[in-house]
């Protein structure tokens, strides 16, 4: 039986990879609907980059809401510098022409719970938290419900790639991730520590070309796109590819290792905002809230990525 879950993003070109990737694994992956948030870039471009992408994999019928356009209590962050201006640059990519559904994402998320049996819907948020924070405050009993939450953010030997303590997702809603890291549903986290083993080096990137689709070389335009900026930033020989690694997760979960330890957010430091504060050495009598993913077998990651993308 295919998992059903939702996906809860800011496209982003990474973001779009991991939607790809998701549509072209029904074996594994039932994907019950997009909703998009504010992150990378404002919520109407957003919504609209995760439409593109379905387009791209020749799913219309997916259905996209939109959800959140700020945080809970700050102003928005946005990241074109990585992402360009419209958070998707690279290919051109047309219009979508597949409709926006009416509900806000918010409505979706609650109802989705609330109709399906408890303990089947899986959440994978790929950007800040807060649509997911907003509707755990506006209907606690979700939580229960909740098979798992396994999302890309966060980082502890990485520690940050938006200020020198925090990564971009959780830096962007501290609050609500905050409330998601409380809310005592299932957690796995997929840190900078992970994500940053995952590189797309240029025979990576030819990979995905080489397939000879559409979606091969969009994939590859994408990473091409965000990895001139990544690869100066890092020195390293190619870009972090994060938000693919919470499907790949839930396709093959035993390409990543790492430790169920309690892991808070900081939400109150001028300095370090949206740290990611993992008790990694356990040397806290903290309860353990999460799956903090520390190691990737990032070829096995590109092998099953780069033969999924052939398949759409
Ligand atoms: C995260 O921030 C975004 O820019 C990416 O899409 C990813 O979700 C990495 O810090
Ligand atoms: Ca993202």
């Amino acid at each position: 039986m295919p998992r059903k879950i939702i996906i809860d993003t800011d496209p982003g070109q990474d973001d779009a990879v991991a939607i790809l990737l998701a549509l072209a694994s029904p074996e594994e992956i039932d994907l019950l609907g997009i909703t998009a948030v504010a992150g990378n870039v404002p919520l109407a471009l957003t919504q609209e980059n995760a439409r593109k992408t379905c387009e791209v994999a020749g799913r219309p019928e997916v259905r996209v809401f939109a959800g959140c356009d700020r945080p809970l209590a700050h102003s928005l962050v946005t990241a074109e510098h990585v992402h360009g201006k419209t958070g998707l640059d690279g290919p051109d990519l047309p219009a979508p022409t597949m409709p926006l559904q009416q509900a806000h994402g918010v409505d979706f998320l609650i109802r989705t719970l609330r109709d399906n049996p408890a303990g089947t819907v899986t959440l994978c948020p790929l950007g800040p938290l807060t649509n997911i924070a907003t509707a755990l405050q506006q209907a606690p009993d979700i939580a229960p419900r909740i098979k798992e939450i396994v999302l890309m953010g966060g980082a502890y030997f990485e520690v940050g790639n938006i200020t020198p303590a925090a990564e971009f997702n959780i830096y962007v809603d501290p609050e609500a991730a905050e409330i998601v890291f409380k809310s005592g549903v299932p957690l796995t986290v997929m840190p900078l520590d992970v994500t940053h083993k995952v590189l797309v080096t240029p025979a990576r990137s030819a990979a995905f070309r080489a397939l000879g689709t559409e979606p091969g070389r969009i994939v590859a335009d994408w990473t091409d796109f965000f990895e001139r900026f990544d690869k100066e930033k890092y020195g390293s020989d190619g870009a972090p590819l994060h938000d693919p690694t919470v499907i790949a997760y839930l396709i093959r979960p035993e390409l990543f290792t790492g430790r169920h330890i309690n892991v808070e957010i900081e939400t109150r430091s001028d300095l370090t905002r949206g740290m990611t504060v993992a008790d990694w050495w356990r040397v806290t009598d903290r309860a353990p809230n999460a799956m903090f993913m520390g190691d990737v077998d990032a070829d096995g990651f590109f092998s099953l990525l780069t033969e999924r993308i052939g398949r759409l």
